[in-house]
């Protein structure tokens, strides 16, 4: 008679705040007991290894719906394969709108889509382009009953961005349903204005993409849109930030006592501007918003998450193909910067890209990593039962070699995308053995999981969010509008 399901035995055990010898015993998908010695089950041998909670991937965009049909070219399944292949269970996505439409629609297409295609767990945020009465009043109740309880809101590119009047209505709807908003934060018109010129110049390679959007712009939007949540009295998080400058908006802010967290990417560690300053079009490989920057500032991004002002790290992963007609040249290759797509893929890299540089490269401690890239997003988009090493939390578990060295390639990434920007980059540690909820899915990068097994998470309402009650003149707007 098994005490357990699966015994991990013999691993280094490590949380956002210990590391210690321990064995995890796993029941019906989650964990009974983390003990020295446990007996009775399968064993699933750990000896040599770290064992990590699951990566939790706070900000992937997977089969976004695109606008006039079609959808980004990474699938459920497919993305299902990279996150597991680089030792992340859990993922939260993106349901979209399209100006002019509704958003209950598209979030029933997609956690179809979803539930056909998962292997990993979902949670989605929801995103908001046209935040008119009857979605602001009548469909999101709906989607957060539905459990959605994250809001996204892009201050810039065409066709998605609020003006500051719409933001503030996004902000209310949050404060008054219990949600979170994420915010892409650069200034529309600065980026508008300088796109013009440049390109009235004669400068429309890729490397202009960084010209267009320098880090002012992102600290710009980073201050107005701290600023504005802080009226409304609304947790917001800022998404990829990319230079010292915005986190340095987020550590007054914090310091202060309002409730706005910090997330970065991997990108703004290992690439920068010049990267899009290669022959031809190749630059379109390293093309993302906000832009890569330069060495100095990634130094100023790792003092930032040691000052914990940054406490989420997720991939952003928006994958564009490189060949082809639908993804980067969309628009054909001659395309000046301001028509080529904005992102890269990056799912599978994201683990050991940030070990390398972080806990490898002695910038961080590997509790440190945990937290980074588990925990703290599983806190701070309401995922309970992840992100954790502790019984009663989902058994998602990441067997980590720290010291296995691995050249990045394509191939390495398991995603439909047709090349990873990290491509011949060297990285130490790497996860040998991806375990999701009791179940091994992955072993030496071989992925095993049915399309449809991975679980929506529906996320119900949690404090860390709350509001702080802090308002100007104690008057409550956003329970009026
Ligand atoms: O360039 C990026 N980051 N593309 C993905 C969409 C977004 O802005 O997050
Ligand atoms: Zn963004
Ligand atoms: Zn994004």
């Amino acid at each position: 008679m098994s005490d357990y399901d699966l015994i991990v035995r013999g691993g280094t055990v490590v949380t956002a705040s210990d590391q210690f010898r321990a064995d995890i015993g796993i029941r019906d998908g989650r964990i009974f007991a983390v003990a020295e010695r446990l007996e009775a089950g399968p064993v699933l041998d750990a000896g040599g290894l770290m064992v990590l909670p699951g990566g939790v991937d706070s900000h992937c965009h997977i089969e976004q719906p695109r606008p006039g049909g079609g959808s980004d070219e990474e699938s459920f399944s497919t993305g299902s394969v990279s996150a597991l292949a680089g030792g992340t269970t859990s993922l939260v996505s993106f349901s979209t709108q399209f100006k002019g439409g509704g958003v209950l629609e598209q979030l029933a297409e997609y956690r179809r889509r979803a539930a056909t295609g998962a292997m990993v767990d979902y949670a989605f945020h929801q995103i908001i382009t046209d935040p008119t009465d009857t979605v602001i009043h009548d469909e999101l109740p709906q989607v957060v009953a539905s459990g959605v309880r994250s809001l996204k809101v892009f201050l810039t590119y065409d066709g998605v961005r609020l003006d500051d009047r719409q933001y503030l209505a996004v902000l209310s709807a949050a404060r008054r349903l219990g949600c979170l908003v994420t915010v892409h934060c650069e200034n529309y018109d600065a980026i508008a204005w300088r796109s013009a010129a440049l390109l009235a110049d004669g400068r429309a390679a890729p490397k202009y993409h960084a010209w267009s959007r320098p880090s002012i712009v992102e600290r710009e939007a980073t201050h107005r849109a701290i600023a504005l949540a802080e009226l409304v009295d609304t947790p917001i998080e800022i998404f990829h930030v990319s230079c010292p400058e915005a986190a340095e908006e987020i550590a007054r802010a914090q310091a202060r006592g309002v409730k706005v967290w910090g997330e970065t990417c991997p990108q703004y560690f290992v690439l920068s501007g010049s990267d899009m300053d290669r022959p031809g079009f190749e630059g379109a490989k390293f093309m993302c918003s906000p832009s890569p920057r330069d060495a100095a500032a990634s130094a100023g991004l790792w003092q930032a998450i040691r000052q914990h002002t940054l406490e989420v790290v997720s991939s952003d992963h928006s994958g564009h193909c490189f060949e082809g007609t639908k993804g980067k040249r969309i628009a054909g290759t001659d395309a000046p910067f301001t028509k080529i797509p904005n992102g890269i893929p990056g799912l599978a890299a994201r683990l050991p890209l940030l070990w390398s540089e972080g806990v490898a490269s002695g910038r961080i401690s590997a509790s440190d990593f945990v937290r980074l890239t588990a925990t703290q997003p599983a806190r701070l988009f309401g995922l309970a039962a992840k992100g954790r090493i502790a019984p009663g939390a989902d058994a998602d578990l990441v067997l980590w070699d720290p010291t296995r060295r691995t050249r990045l390639t394509n191939a390495t990434m398991q995603h439909a995308i047709d090349y990873t920007p990290y491509e011949g980059m060297e990285v130490t540690g790497w996860p040998v053995v991806t375990v999701r909820r009791g179940e091994v899915v992955m072993r030496d990068g071989v992925v095993q999981a049915q399309p449809g097994s991975g679980r929506y998470i529906a996320v119900p309402a949690y404090d860390f969010i709350k509001p702080r009650g802090v308002l100007p003149d104690g008057f409550d707007a956003a329970a009026l509008s």
